[in-house]
């Protein structure tokens, strides 16, 4: 999969499958933009990705904010004059009872997880439809979009969002040859899943039919697959990749 001296804007870059997505496609000699929340986790991933001879440039932000993702796509074009992929991967899912929850915890998953993608897809689409060449939108969905979770009510909703919302803009943006499709990860292993206690980690890895955890490579995979032409009559899908998680009843 060449995407040489594409633009890609991966949100999320600064570690995790999102971090995984950003070497990957610099790998295949994309220029990254790694956008992510804290400065320091930008500067590593682009670090890493510069001593692999690739190219990328951090630009932190918070994805949920509107000035923000304004300024990420105005660093992107001033760095490397257009954008060709956008992987909406930005995402976080505290754990929270139900009757615990509070307007302000609902708030910032909706915010991070959901409304970032209206964000990032709405200015991505601008410039795409300008620069009139097509263009990916690669959604990071969740399993948790097609089955429940307890604790994660709001994880849920905002991640059943994303299918219906990339099934949606399929539509729209098709006639300008965009395409928009989302990646469901089943349980993957890295830093943020790493901060769940063990015996939530074990019951993950024993429920997967192909009896391990996800790698972030397994996700990387997909995303590259759909950012590419191999994938060119494929649009507004939703690609389960859990190790066989919920195929079973
Ligand atoms: N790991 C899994 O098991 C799993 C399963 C299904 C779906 N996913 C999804 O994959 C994506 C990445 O998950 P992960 O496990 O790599 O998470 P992670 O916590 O390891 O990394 C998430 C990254 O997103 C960044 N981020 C968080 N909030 C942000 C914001 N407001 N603005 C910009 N960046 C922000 C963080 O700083 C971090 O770099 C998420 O959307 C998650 O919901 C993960």
């Amino acid at each position: 999969m060449d995407f040489k001296d594409q633009v890609v804007i991966v949100t999320g870059a600064g570690r995790g499958i999102g971090e995984e997505i950003a070497v990957q496609f610099a790998k295949e000699g994309a220029k990254v933009v790694v956008a992510s929340l804290h400065g320091q986790e930008c500067d590593s991933t682009v670090k890493k990705i510069a001593s692999a001879k690739g190219k990328a440039i951090a630009v932190p932000c918070d994805v949920s904010s509107a000035r923000d993702v304004k300024s990420l796509f105005e660093k992107t074009l001033r760095e490397f004059g257009r954008v060709d992929v956008l992987v909406n991967n930005a995402g976080i899912f505290p754990f929270v009872p139900f009757k615990d929850m509070v307007e302000e915890q609902w708030d910032r998953v909706i915010g991070v997880n959901l409304k970032s993608v209206f964000l990032c897809s709405k200015e991505a689409a601008s410039v795409m439809v300008k620069q009139g060449r097509g263009g990916k939108i690669v959604n990071i969905s969740s399993i948790a979009s097609i089955v429940g979770y307890p604790m994660l009510t709001h994880y849920c909703a905002s991640k059943g969002g994303i299918n219906g919302f990339t099934r949606a803009l399929a539509l729209e943006l098709a006639p300008s040859k965009i395409r928009v499709n989302a990646v469901l990860p089943g349980g993957v292993k890295t830093p943020g899943v790493g901060e769940l206690d063990e015996k939530t980690l074990k019951g993950i890895e024993s429920s997967v039919p192909l009896a391990r955890m996800g790698e972030p490579i397994d996700i990387a995979n997909a995303v590259l697959f759909l950012a590419s032409d191999k994938s060119d009559y494929i649009t507004g899908q939703t690609l389960v990749v859990d190790g066989g998680s919920t195929a079973k009843d």
